[in-house]
């Protein structure tokens, strides 16, 4: 397999005057989040429906994997449906990032921009699309195969997966937040996995990113204790390879240095009572 290389990128999609748009489009960076981590029902009612839109939204973009299928055609679709049901795509403008969603292909670890690169057989797909509605976030990763995937990528994406849900079940107010990145690294490890460090899970909200860190490693310093209302993500990359990333000029794209492939699954999740109501859920 061919190591990932940037295409051109097509040119900004418009989103229609009538969409809300978060307070950071068309400034260089976010006004820092000072509110609570733990958020009123109502917040939460809403960002069931952001998230609920970025779940679907990531499904329509997947639909159409294929070889030769662009990465831009993805973004195209996932932009449209995403402004059909009234929602911004939260990574349009965030930053001065350049489209509608992430696709990080094969070593690309996150924050792939769709451009002109055609999807080839073998391909694995990391698709994450936030979307903002009724000034609340939801933000949802999935992996998909292109083709027919090798053995090995199929076992990184399915356990990707597991271990992103493992690390969910063990969300339980009192706990620290430090038991999520200890059962998704006890699972990663198993299979010799790397696990990225240098990006993490994060609160979210009326904020994108409020500052709240979700670590998938074992760390046992992050002595936050996890409470009822609290609303984050849980968002694994897992590598075949060795963990460490570089970072390409676009000042976007996420490798891995060895070329190792990755995988990502994530889901915006609610902390109930009982444990963790998933939010990015169809
Ligand atoms: N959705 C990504 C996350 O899980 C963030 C993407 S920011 C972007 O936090 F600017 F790169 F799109
Ligand atoms: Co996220
Ligand atoms: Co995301």
């Amino acid at each position: 397999m061919n190591p990932i290389k940037p295409y051109p990128q097509s040119p900004l999609r418009s989103v229609p005057e009538s969409i809300a748009r978060p307070e950071y489009v068309g400034k260089r960076a976010p006004k820092p989040y000072a509110g609570s981590d733990i958020q009123t029902p109502e917040i939460v009612e809403k960002m069931r429906e952001a998230g609920r839109i970025a779940h679907l939204a990531i499904l329509e973009g997947a639909s159409i994997i294929a070889p030769g299928v662009t990465t831009d055609e993805i973004d195209a679709r996932i932009h449209k449906f995403i402004c059909d049901n009234g929602g911004y795509p939260s990574t349009l403008g965030y930053r001065g990032y350049p489209k509608s969603c992430c696709t990080s292909i094969n070593e690309v670890i996150c924050h792939g921009i769709p451009d002109a690169r055609p999807l080839e057989d073998g391909d694995l797909v990391s698709i994450d699309v936030t979307v903002f509605k009724n000034g609340v976030h939801g933000d949802n990763c999935m992996t998909f195969g292109c083709g027919t995937l090798d053995q090995a990528s199929t076992d990184l994406m399915n356990r990707t997966k597991e271990a992103m849900e493992r690390g969910i079940k063990a969300i339980k107010p009192g706990r620290q937040l430090n038991v999520i990145g200890r059962v998704i690294e006890a699972y990663a490890n198993r299979f010799g996995y790397g696990i990225v460090r240098d990006y993490t899970g994060h609160g979210v909200n009326t904020s994108f990113h409020s500052g709240l860190i979700i670590l998938h490693y074992d760390q046992p310093l992050v002595d936050t204790v996890i409470k009822e209302g609290m609303t984050f993500t849980v968002e694994p990359m897992l590598t075949l390879g060795d963990y460490r990333s570089h970072v390409w000029g676009d000042d976007w794209t996420v490798v891995t240095n060895d070329l190792s492939r990755c995988a990502q699954w994530e889901q915006t999740i609610y902390v109930t009572s009982e444990g963790a109501e998933i939010l990015t859920a169809p």
